[in-house]
């Protein structure tokens, strides 16, 4: 039984984060593999299972007959060892009612194998007369094809094979060693055994693997951690869903513990999804609530905080910096530092249309005033923010950026009496230009690694945006000197 595994790569591909939630079945994600996507998971797959199918032992076989005047003769073949395939560019995979097709043709093969012969003569008197030698088999104009049945099996992929075959059109052998002319016609009578055990022994070991690939698919984490605080619900959702050259898999998506506030996404195949008229092996679509899911979460784990206490113009954070917009502040307080405490009055909401990106932040800043060793809380502005942005991609990494477009603030409350809004407007467009917007650019600059299975790298990604939707499309590269991927479940 052959060691490593069939690994359609298009499963792998589809190890990408989102999160955890959600009420009925929705799918947030969805994963489209064009395809050109489908015809570089093919070369992977085929690639694959000549890895594993070489070498391949198959059985031997005997034969005894008897010859007038010779007696009885016993001919054996033995260690016949499938060594080499080779596949040729004949080969095609489709998507088909409930599954997947490939299939080689054309396929060639090299076979070794140990021959012997012996027969007692008693013609000659009661002598044996033996011969051995070696053969090498050319098998050529096979054919191997399979049809995989995946499908959703609670929330998991199962993959079953229902067809598996192989053909093999030409078989020729040719002896060496012994006295090989001599035998080369009675060896030739084992051709339709090592034709049948061929046609036996490929399909068994095929299914073999795929046994394994389906095991595999089916172990697949139903979360994937982000870090600490967050998880991706990786619950597949429906069944793959076929177009004439391409497959849809749809992932729920969502944040753990997130609350999804769209509950009723219609959610239609994405296999039309385009990338602008650019042909991509994977076009990965987000919908709007997986961000939101995360942000709820984030916003839920109380980890949206921010002390603010070193900005570009450090002037602002003295009382005397405010000394003439509000004179009772430096009054009650003259020259003590200050520090804002800003914290999340709600989850930040965003919104993704075909033009852009844009992003909600309602946030709290408590204007504290350091006063000898006392931290002083002397006012509350909710500051709304609202942004726009971009998402870029680079490798396994997905950057954003954002620019401030307007904000509004309102005083909540106020030890330092009431002041008007107006008359910090400014004050805060300096400061959230110049430290808000920057400090967020750093972090979401840092980006986000796209937890793509060992061994592939997404190439050439770029983002396109429609209505409620950000779609990556990537073509992907796989090392194929990566040692095997049989020892491959490591996700990331
Ligand atoms: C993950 O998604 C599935 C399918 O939408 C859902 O049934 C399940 O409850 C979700 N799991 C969690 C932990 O939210
Ligand atoms: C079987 O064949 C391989 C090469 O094809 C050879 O290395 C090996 O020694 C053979 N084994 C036996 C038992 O003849
Ligand atoms: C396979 O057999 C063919 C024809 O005998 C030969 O040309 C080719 O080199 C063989 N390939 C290997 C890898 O032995
Ligand atoms: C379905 O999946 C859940 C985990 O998501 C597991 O607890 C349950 O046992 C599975 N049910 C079956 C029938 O395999
Ligand atoms: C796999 O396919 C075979 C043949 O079509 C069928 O008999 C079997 O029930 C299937 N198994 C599963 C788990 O779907
Ligand atoms: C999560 O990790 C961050 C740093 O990576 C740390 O500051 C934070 O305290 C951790 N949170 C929990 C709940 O462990
Ligand atoms: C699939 O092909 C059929 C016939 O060629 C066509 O009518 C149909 O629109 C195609 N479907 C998709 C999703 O491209
Ligand atoms: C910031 O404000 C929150 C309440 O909004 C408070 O719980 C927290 O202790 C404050 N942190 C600092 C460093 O003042
Ligand atoms: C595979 O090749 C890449 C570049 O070609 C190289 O960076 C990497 O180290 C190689 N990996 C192994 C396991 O050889």
């Amino acid at each position: 039984m052959a060691h490593h595994h069939l690994l359609p790569s298009l499963f792998l591909l589809l190890l990408f984060a989102s999160a955890s939630a959600g009420t009925g079945d929705e799918a947030h994600v969805s994963a489209v593999i064009a395809d050109k996507g489908l015809a570089f998971a093919k070369d992977v797959l085929i690639g694959e299972a000549v890895r594993s199918l070489t070498p391949l032992r198959l059985p031997g076989a005997e034969k005894s007959v008897r010859v007038p005047f010779l007696g009885g003769i016993r001919a054996t073949v033995s260690n016949i060892t499938l060594f080499h395939l080779d596949v040729r560019d004949d080969s095609v995979i489709r998507p088909g009612d409930s599954g997947l097709v490939v299939v080689a043709s054309g396929v060639s093969a090299n076979i070794s194998m140990a021959w012997s012969y012996s027969y007692h003569s008693w013609y000659f008197g009661p002598l044996e007369i033996s011969d051995s030698g070696t053969a090498s088999i050319l098998v050529q104009g096979m054919e191997v094809g399979i049809t995989m049945e995946i499908k959703n099996y609670n929330g998991s992929l199962a993959l079953n094979v229902s067809q598996c075959g192989c053909y093999v059109k030409n078989i020729d052998i040719s002896l060496d060693g012994g006295s090989s002319w001599l035998y080369q016609g009675f060896i030739n009578a084992f051709e339709d055994d090592i034709r049948a055990a061929v046609e036996k022994v490929i399909p068994e070991n095929i299914i073999g693997s795929t046994t394994k690939l389906d095991s595999f698919l089916q172990g697949l984490p139903r979360s994937v951690s982000l870090d600490n605080v967050t998880a991706v619900n990786m619950t597949f959702v429906n069944d793959p869903q076929y177009g004439n050259s391409s497959i849809e898999f749809d992932i729920n998506g969502l944040f753990a513990s997130a609350v999804p506030k769209t509950s009723n996404l219609q959610k239609h195949p994405m296999l039309s999804l385009s990338c602008g008229g650019a042909s991509n092996m994977l076009l990965l679509s987000l919908d709007e609530a997986v961000f939101n899911s995360a942000l709820d979460v984030y916003y839920k784990a109380d980890s949206m905080h921010w002390v603010v206490d070193k900005i570009p113009d450090q002037s602002l954070l003295n009382t005397a910096g405010w000394k003439f917009i509000i004179p009772r502040l430096y009054r009650s307080y003259p020259n003590d530092d200050m520090v804002l405490n800003i914290s999340m009055a709600s989850a930040p909401v965003m919104r993704i249309t075909s033009e852009t990106i844009g992003a909600t932040i309602n946030a709290d800043m408590i204007i504290d005033v350091l006063h000898g060793t006392e931290t002083v809380p002397v006012a509350c502005i909710s500051v709304v923010v609202s942004a726009s942005g971009v998402v870029e991609a680079s490798g396994n990494t997905v950057y954003g950026r954002l620019e401030l477009d307007d904000f509004s603030l309102s005083l909540k409350w106020s030890k330092i009496g009431n002041f008007h809004m107006s008359l910090i407007q400014g004050v805060i467009r300096v400061f959230l230009n110049t430290a808000c917007m920057p400090y967020l650019n750093s972090r979401l600059g840092h980006g986000f690694v796209l937890p793509v299975v060992h061994g592939f790298t997404l190439k050439d990604v770029y983002v396109v945006t429609s209505a409620k939707q950000l779609t990556l499309c990537s073509d992907i590269a796989f090392a194929n000197n990566v040692s095997s991927l049989a020892s491959l479940p490591v996700l990331w």
